[in-house]
């Protein structure tokens, strides 16, 4: 994608989202939001469950598509693309993060860390030193080898978010990435997030019911019923 300098990271356009819940009936799940958010920035997102952050970061991602309005990244409309470039350009521009970790567990840290690397089908020594540097950063290093089920749920978020990474992604999204975590956990693997994607130079937007760790954020933004209500 064509480099358009000053934009911003993302924009939302009055950007609502409809889900036909029987065939009368549908649901609001996001009601004309609207936000620009700047290279670099890292903004939390806070709110009721139900209250349509996920859906939020799913239209964001380009796994979903808005009933209305525009969703942009760096200035291209998403919607302008097909399915199978708004799949490529998510694979290349963004990183995911998500409360489960959907790691696979009949392989190594390394493997999981590797896997989008692996799946692009390129060269190991390649993206070998990348895969280490991660893993460093994380503490995991000395757990390369190990299979991913020996791994506390900790670990295996700290596997995730190098993983969501190992490719260089622009954008960094984290639903509920501490969701599944016990206090401590949770403020570790926040902290090494945030540092991360500030070493990396990411744009970050998660979704937390924390709020003390929503606010190590630049911004927390509330959803109240799909209203965004920006602080
Ligand atoms: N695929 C779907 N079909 C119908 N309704 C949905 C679907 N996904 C989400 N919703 C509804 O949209 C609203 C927002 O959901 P969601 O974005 O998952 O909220 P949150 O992540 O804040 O809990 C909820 O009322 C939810 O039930
Ligand atoms: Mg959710």
């Amino acid at each position: 994608m064509q480099e358009a300098t000053g934009s911003p990271a993302l924009t939302f356009r009055l950007v609502s989202k409809v889900y036909d819940v029987s065939p009368v009936a549908s649901r609001f799940a996001l009601r004309d939001v609207s936000f620009d958010i700047t290279p670099g920035q890292k903004v939390a997102i806070v709110g009721r469950s139900g209250s349509g952050k996920s859906t939020l970061l799913h239209l964001a991602a380009g796994i979903d598509v808005p009933t209305q309005g525009e969703v942009l990244m760096r200035g291209h409309n998403l919607a302008a693309l097909s399915e199978r470039d708004r799949t490529l350009l998510r694979r290349r521009e963004i990183g995911l993060v998500f409360q489960f970790f959907y790691l696979l567990p009949h392989l190594s840290v390394w493997e999981n860390v590797a896997l989008p690397e692996l799946i692009a089908g390129g060269r190991v020594s390649k993206f070998k030193a990348r895969v280490s540097l991660l893993l460093e950063e994380v503490g995991l290093l000395d757990r390369a080898e190990d299979n991913i089920q020996e791994l506390s749920g900790g670990e295996m978020q700290r596997v995730a978010i190098c993983r969501a990474l190992v490719r260089k992604p622009r954008l960094l999204l984290a639903d509920e990435p501490t969701g599944n975590l016990d206090d401590s956990n949770s403020g570790l693997v926040m902290n090494l997030m945030l540092k991360l994607a500030s070493q990396e130079g990411n744009t970050l937007v998660y979704v937390t019911h924390s709020a003390e760790l929503a606010g190590l954020a630049d911004e927390v933004w509330k959803l109240q019923s799909g209203v965004l209500k920006k602080s």
